[in-house]
């Protein structure tokens, strides 16, 4: 048993959560779309062809945003392939995965599906085959009330009132040489700053999200960040940033750690951004929209071995075990411990594709890491507050000095609850907690995962890894070993 204390004061506050941190996204891959959210036939699918079991799972999930439609695919994709009828929708080749895409499902039926679950569009732009002009047709499209081309065109597929999207993202992971049109940060840096004109000139409501690195590890990082800044500084509000995590070493205490390295990431970029603000002489922040993060290595090998153009193929399909759920929690903690800087974020994906809910035929159902993220987005609005934690640290093969507990509380005042979130990394040694809080509050409930082997799994045979939930004491708390806490109090 370590001892260790957390004191949280309702007065320091790190920011007002933007919800838009509970992004998630969904790309025309594998099955996230076609045998995911929309599978025709299916007797769990309503007459939209929408399954209504992952519907239930994702309005659960309280997702605020979700991206779309992707992702590498949307530097190769014609958005005018997806509206209208269907029958005249073509079947077309997507050379980001190899895959056929037969267009059946389009940004209105995905409007549709956004409507059932209550969330809101992130529309990408592809800036990879294309670039400014057809960027400013699919605004004028999408928000445009009426009496143009583009505009009617919609009117004419059946949506009068324009969709109103807010926030776009201006191409997708363009640094990197996988990318369908990929280009150096100048040639980015230009055609991302020419779009975004446009596209203020025809909506200035909306917000933009320029992209910054595909990660950390990229060569050109740093670089890349500075030459898109110094471009398109006036005309976007957000940066990039995607991240991917993996215990590829099966080396479990680096792996609980990765966090520190999103922290690291997050911070870096924040640092560049002040830099070109201090260039510019700037009253403007520019602020983090983490588009893409979560774990993904356990499908790698197998998707290696796919054969090219089927539809829909089992791709990118991780199963998540204990431990993933359990750096899901950590990484969220990140998040939010940034929420002053990182507006946006989505975690990649939402369904069957890197996602927390997966389906077959029969069934839909919970990985390990929705649970961390469903508590986040549950417990997690209102204002992010540092949590001050004392306790022991550790070095791993990877991290020196890692804190064997990683915190960060949430004050939400319309409900006038406080939650503190807390991942105890130890593999071997439960936590005695003291916590303390600024102004008096009294206990709800210690909600838990912990116990389960680390490499446990949730599959459509056994959901066994799920939260518990047992009563909360005043002062003292007992964390299990290898555990993700949410420990929530009123005042
Ligand atoms: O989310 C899966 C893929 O990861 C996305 O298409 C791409 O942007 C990233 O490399």
């Amino acid at each position: 048993m370590k001892s260790a204390s957390i004191s949280v004061s309702f007065k320091n506050e790190i920011s007002e959560i933007d919800n838009r941190i509970y992004g998630s996204f969904i790309e025309h891959l594998g099955r996230a779309v076609y045998g995911g959210i929309y599978q025709p036939g299916n007797p769990n699918s309503d007459e939209n062809g929408f399954r209504q079991d992952v519907i239930e799972l994702v309005k659960k999930l309280g997702v605020p945003i979700v991206r779309y439609p992707g992702g590498n695919f949307v530097s190769g994709y014609n958005w005018e392939d997806g509206v209208g009828p269907k029958d005249k929708r073509p079947v077309k080749l997507d050379l980001a995965w190899f895959t056929t895409e037969t267009n059946e499902f389009g940004m209105q039926e995905f409007d549709k599906w956004l409507e059932s679950v209550g969330s809101e569009m992130m529309m990408a732009v592809n800036l990879g085959t294309r670039g400014p002009d057809e960027a400013r047709n699919l605004l004028e499209y999408a928000n445009f009330p009426g009496g143009t081309y583009w505009s009617d065109l919609r009117r004419s597929h059946g949506k009068e009132k324009p969709y109103g999207i807010h926030t776009w993202c201006l191409g997708n992971e363009m640094d990197g040489p996988w990318q369908i049109g990929h280009k150096t940060a100048y040639e980015y840096a230009r055609t991302a700053t020419e779009t975004a004109k446009l596209m203020k000139w025809i909506d200035p409501s909306i917000e933009l999200v320029a992209c910054g690195s595909s990660n950390f590890k990229m060569k050109t990082f740093g670089e890349w960040e500075h030459t898109v800044l110094m471009e398109a500084y006036d005309h976007i509000d957000y940066i990039s940033m995607h991240e991917y995590y993996g215990n590829t070493n099966d080396d479990t205490p680096s792996y609980l750690a990765e966090n520190i390295g999103m922290d690291k990431f997050i911070k870096a970029v924040v640092a560049i951004c002040d830099m070109v603000k201090a260039e510019k002489k700037s009253e403007k922040n520019i602020n983090i929209s983490f588009d893409e993060w979560n774990v993904w290595y356990h499908s790698k090998a197998h998707d290696e071995q796919l054969e090219h153009w089927g539809r829909a193929p089992h791709r990118l399909e991780d199963v998540y075990n204990f431990e993933d759920a359990l750096l899901v929690g950590g990484l969220l903690i990140t998040l939010l411990k940034n929420s002053d800087r990182v507006k946006i974020a989505c975690l990649a994906q939402l369904v069957n594709v890197i996602a927390p809910i997966m389906t077959n035929d029969e069934k839909a159902w919970a990985q390990t890491i929705y649970y961390p993220f469903f508590h986040a987005s549950s417990y997690g609005r209102g204002t992010a507050l540092n949590a001050v934690v004392s306790c022991d640290t550790y070095d791993s093969a990877k991290y020196r000095n890692v804190p064997l507990l990683d915190s960060v509380a949430v004050r939400n005042d319309e409900k006038r609850e406080i939650t503190v979130f807390v991942l105890n990394r130890s593999l071997t040694d439960e936590a005695d907690l003291s916590i303390e809080f600024s102004e008096e509050v009294k206990p709800i409930e210690h909600i838990y995962m912990s116990g389960y082997d680390l490499k446990a799994a949730n599959t459509a045979e056994h959901g066994d890894v799920v939260p518990k939930t047992k009563s909360l004491e005043s002062g003292k708390i007992t964390l299990d070993k290898a555990s993700w806490n949410v420990l929530r109090y009123s005042f």
